[in-house]
């Protein structure tokens, strides 16, 4: 299906696989969605900037605009992808410390579809506050794609090893799914 015309928000946290967050906008703007690449503030370091804004037309935004900055264009869908222990256990609580946080914070609430893909290590994964964070948003109605034939977690330190295999075509799949406003 194409989404010619339609904003995706693409939310990159600090996770290794953040480095190849460049195949997910590939895959999106050959389904002809238009890319804006939201960072958390610590995915400035794991990403190469000038590169996303070149292959995406668009600055890469970690902060809030001031308020005399005009708006950008709103997204129809949000994929974070990768998505830290960090920013999912925030994301369930409701924190909005971070930019990318406020947007997820007001998202299902605006009804702009929004879909998680993790990249946890089974330490991180085998937490209860971690568990919790999933269930809740799920039971929000926000696919968190985590498990079997989705993103099974890696042992620690082996992160390296899943940078190939990591789905981000799944999540795209995912978002199409959604009739989008
Ligand atoms: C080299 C490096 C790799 C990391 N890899 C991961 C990871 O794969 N998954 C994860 O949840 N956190 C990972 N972290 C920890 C996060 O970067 C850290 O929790 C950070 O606060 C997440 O911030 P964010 O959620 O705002 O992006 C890594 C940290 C470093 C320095």
């Amino acid at each position: 299906m194409t989404r010619s015309g339609k904003v995706l928000y693409i939310i990159v946290c600090a996770a290794g696989a953040a480095v190849d967050v460049g195949r997910l906008v590939a895959y999106a703007q050959g389904e002809g969605w238009i890319v804006q690449i939201i960072a958390t503030p610590s995915a400035l370091d794991f990403i190469d900037v000038p590169e996303l804004e070149q292959q995406t037309g668009r600055p890469v935004r970690s902060q809030y605009r001031k308020p005399h900055e005009p708006r950008p264009p709103r997204a129809d869908a949000i994929i974070v992808a990768p998505a830290t222990y960090n920013t999912i256990n925030k994301f369930a609580q409701g924190i909005a410390d971070t930019y990318a946080l406020g947007l997820l914070a007001e998202a299902p609430g605006l009804g702009i579809p929004v879909v998680v893909l993790p990249f946890v290590n089974s330490a991180f994964a085998s937490r209860a506050p971690f568990r919790q964070s999933v269930a809740s948003l799920r039971a929000e109605g926000i696919p968190v794609l985590l498990g079997p034939g989705q993103f099974e977690p890696h042992p620690s330190g082996a992160g390296g090893d899943k940078l190939d295999t990591y789905p981000w075509a799944l999540a795209l799949k995912e978002i199409g799914q959604h009739r989008l406003r």
